[in-house]
């Protein structure tokens, strides 16, 4: 009775939650490092939200009014240009919705953030994949791939999961090539981790107009537990979007806990240095183990094994690290790994030395590794001891 066609649309797979991990391994102490949130909880959101649990008796504000007012002001657009979504990848859902009929086209890169083209599938889109170059997105071949029937394209920036982002004029002369008629989705959802030549997108969406610039609230501002994202687009199309979402899409403690958070900008540059500091950190340890690994303007880092992850994914599970690894995106030689507190970040660098040394490949990183985890042979079953 069900359409068909969804039948053979692989699910996404996000990373592996902490509490399953704990229930399937019987571990006490697991660290996720596996979907790129912010390692530390907002604390000073609690007297906010705990405020407002005397109200979950009643629906919340469907139209979000004072968290609409607080960012429209901040980004200093008009608030009706806001939609809200339960996560910034509700966003996704609702444009994919208001502009695909079926047989419509879609244009993204490949690899890059899945649910652009799983949820494009869904709504019956026909998906063009344009290949990255060197993990950058392919401007001029996305451009060329536009067809009339193309509805919308998707662009990552920075880019979900190799890191990278494309600059200010970069973007600027991808929106020159692209007819007017077709959706620019551009995904902001690392935004506050670029750097400074990163692209004026709202800026951008007042000269073209048919651009929705989304962001959330998941990453950098630490709420991702409470599904709170936006998008900033024109009011027509902002019009549509809030047509056909759910009216209750965000609950109240989100609201509450996105206007705490925009008010309090110490959390916000507090998670930025921090970040800056740990991905360092990880730079440079990855760098005495002769690691690739691309320089990310995010919070998480992709790393190449240059051999399949699933050993080492393995090993790392048992030691209560997760990662993520990328097999849903054909990268089976490579995983992400986000930033994560100091002692996450030493444990995993300490597993990864570990594995290496299990797996033999220590003569080709560095004489000085020394395999420190204890037992680590007989938890692997592997014969070779270093
Ligand atoms: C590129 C990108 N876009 C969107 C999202 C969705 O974030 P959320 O729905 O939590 O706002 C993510 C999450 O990992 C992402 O990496």
């Amino acid at each position: 009775m069900f359409r068909k066609d969804l039948v053979k649309i692989k699910a996404y797979k996000p990373g592996r939650p902490i509490e399953e991990v704990k229930r399937a391994l019987g571990l006490k102490e697991v660290y996720k490092l596996a979907s790129n949130e912010v390692p530390f909880a907002p604390n000073y959101i609690k007297k906010a939200i705990l405020k407002e649990v005397a109200n979950v008796n009643r629906y919340p504000e469907g139209g979000c009014f004072y968290l609409r007012r607080a960012l429209a002001k901040q980004l200093k657009v008009d608030r009706d240009q806001i939609v809200f979504g339960n996560g910034s990848d509700e966003l996704i859902v609702l444009a994919l919705e208001a502009f695909i009929q079926k047989g419509d086209e879609i244009v993204v890169a490949y690899p890059t953030f899945l649910i652009y083209e799983l949820q494009g599938m869904v709504k019956g889109a026909k998906v063009r994949r344009l290949p990255l170059k060197d993990f950058r997105y392919d401007l001029d071949a996305m451009a060329k791939a536009i067809t009339n029937k193309t509805k919308i394209v998707f662009i990552a920036n920075p880019d979900n999961p190799g890191g990278t982002y494309l600059n200010k004029i970069e973007v600027e002369q991808f929106l020159k090539k692209i007819p007017k008629n077709v959706l620019v989705f551009l995904d902001e959802a690392y935004f506050e981790f670029a750097p400074s030549n990163f692209p004026k997108s709202l800026n951008l969406l007042k000269k073209r107009g048919n651009i929705i610039v989304t962001r959330t609230f998941s990453k950098a501002y630490g709420l991702a537990g409470l599904r709170i994202g936006y998008g900033v687009t024109t009011k027509k199309i902002a019009d549509i979007l809030n047509k056909i979402r759910e009216p209750f899409n965000v609950d109240r403690i989100a609201q509450v806990a996105a206007i705490e958070a925009l008010k309090n900008k110490d959390f916000l540059n507090k998670v930025l240095k921090f970040v800056k500091k740990e991905k360092q950190y990880l730079y440079n340890e990855l760098k005495k183990l002769k690691f690739d690994f691309i320089e990310s303007a995010t919070n998480f880092v992709l790393i190449n094994l240059k051999k399949d992850t699933a050993s080492l994914n393995e090993y790392l599970l048992k030691e209560g690290v997760i990662i993520r690894e990328l097999r849903g995106w054909g990268l089976n030689n490579f995983f992400r790994v986000t930033v994560g507190l100091h002692k996450e970040n030493v444990k995993f660098i300490k597993c990864l030395k570990s594995y290496m040394c299990c797996q033999n490949m220590y003569g080709k990183i560095t004489k000085n590794v020394k395999c420190k985890t204890k037992n680590h042979s007989a938890k692997l079953k592997i014969t070779k001891v270093c």
